[in-house]
C-alpha cells in the first residue's frame, strides 16, 4: 500500500522499470499494455522524466493498450492521447512500436479484430495460442471493472478472441478491450488503484469470500504470471490485512 498518489506512482515506476529491464534482458524486448483513466497519469509522468527516461530500454519496448474508448486518437477521451501526451512523446520509443487500438473505426468489431491480428503479428503465438505480454497495467473502477471489462458484460465470457468490442450500457457506447484470456496469459499484471471510491470494490476483490458473480477485476489471475496490487491509503482503507504482493 502506498500512502498517497505520489507514493503510488513511485512504487509503480520502480516495478515497471524492473519488469521492463528483466524482459529485455530475457528476450531482447519488452511488451507492455498501458491502462487508461486518470490513475496511471502519475506513473506516466515519472516514466517520462529522469531517471526513467534515460534508464529504461525504450528502443526495445513495444507499447499496447489494455482498452480504448471508441473515439479518435486526438479525442479528449482517448487513452492513446493521454499516454502519448504524458509519456510516449517524451521517450525514444520507435513509432512503429507504439501499437494503438483504432478507436476511430466506425465498426468497433472490425477494430477489435484488427487489433487481434496485430497482436498475433507482433507476438506470433503458437497455433491457437495467445499473446503473452510482459506487463499489463490495469486500473479498477468503483464498480470493480478493469480495462473495459464491466460487471455483467458478455466480454467477460469471451474465451478465444484476444480483443473484443464491448457495448457499455452505462456509458452508452462501445469500448475496445483485451479479454480475460489475454490478461491471464500475461507474465505480470500491475493494478493501480487510488481513491476512497475504490475502497469497497478493492475489499470485495481482495478479501471477500469467492462470490457467485465475482467482480471483473477479481477474474484477473494469470495462470503463469504475477498480479501486483498497488493501492493508496484511501483505496486500501477497508482492507483488513496487508496483501502479499502489495507493497506496504
Ligand atoms: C479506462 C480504463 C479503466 C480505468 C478505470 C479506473 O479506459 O478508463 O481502462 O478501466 O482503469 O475506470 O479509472 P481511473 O484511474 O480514472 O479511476
Amino acid at each position: 500500500m502506498a500512502p498517497d498518489a505520489a507514493g503510488l506512482a513511485e512504487a509503480a515506476a520502480e516495478r515497471f522499470a524492473g519488469i521492463v529491464e528483466r524482459a529485455v534482458a530475457r528476450t531482447g524486448r519488452a511488451t507492455v499494455a498501458l491502462a487508461g483513466g486518470s490513475t496511471p497519469k502519475g506513473l506516466y509522468t515519472l516514466l517520462a522524466a529522469e531517471p526513467y527516461r534515460s534508464r529504461l530500454p525504450w528502443r526495445q519496448t513495444h507499447v499496447f493498450w489494455g482498452d480504448e474508448r471508441c473515439v479518435g486518437p486526438e479525442h479528449a477521451e482517448s487513452n492513446y492521447r493521454m499516454a502519448a501526451e504524458i509519456l510516449l512523446r517524451h521517450v525514444p520509443i520507435p513509432p512503429e512500436q507504439i501499437h494503438r487500438m483504432r478507436g476511430e473505426d466506425p465498426e468497433p468489431d472490425r477494430a477489435a479484430a484488427d487489433y487481434g491480428r496485430l497482436l498475433s503479428a507482433v507476438f506470433q503465438p503458437r497455433a491457437g495460442g495467445l499473446p503473452r505480454l510482459d506487463l499489463v497495467l490495469l486500473g479498477m473502477g468503483a464498480d470493480g471493472h478493469t480495462a473495459s471489462l464491466f460487471p455483467g458484460s458478455p466480454a467477460l465470457r469471451e474465451v478465444t478472441r484476444p480483443v473484443v468490442a464491448a457495448y457499455i450500457e452505462r456509458l452508452r457506447g462501445y469500448r475496445l478491450t483485451l479479454t480475460l484470456p489475454v490478461l491471464n496469459e500475461a507474465h505480470a499484471i500491475m493494478f493501480l488503484v487510488a481513491g476512497r471510491d475504490k475502497a469497497r470494490a478493492l475489499r470485495l476483490v481482495l478479501e471477500a469470500a469467492p462470490p457467485r458473480d465475482p467482480l471483473p477485476a477479481r477474474l484477473v489471475s494469470p495462470h503463469d504470471g504475477t498480479v501486483t496490487w498497488l493501492a493508496d491509503a484511501d483505496a486500501a482503507c477497508l482492507l483488513e490485512r496487508p496483501r502479499a504482493g502489495t507493497p506496504s
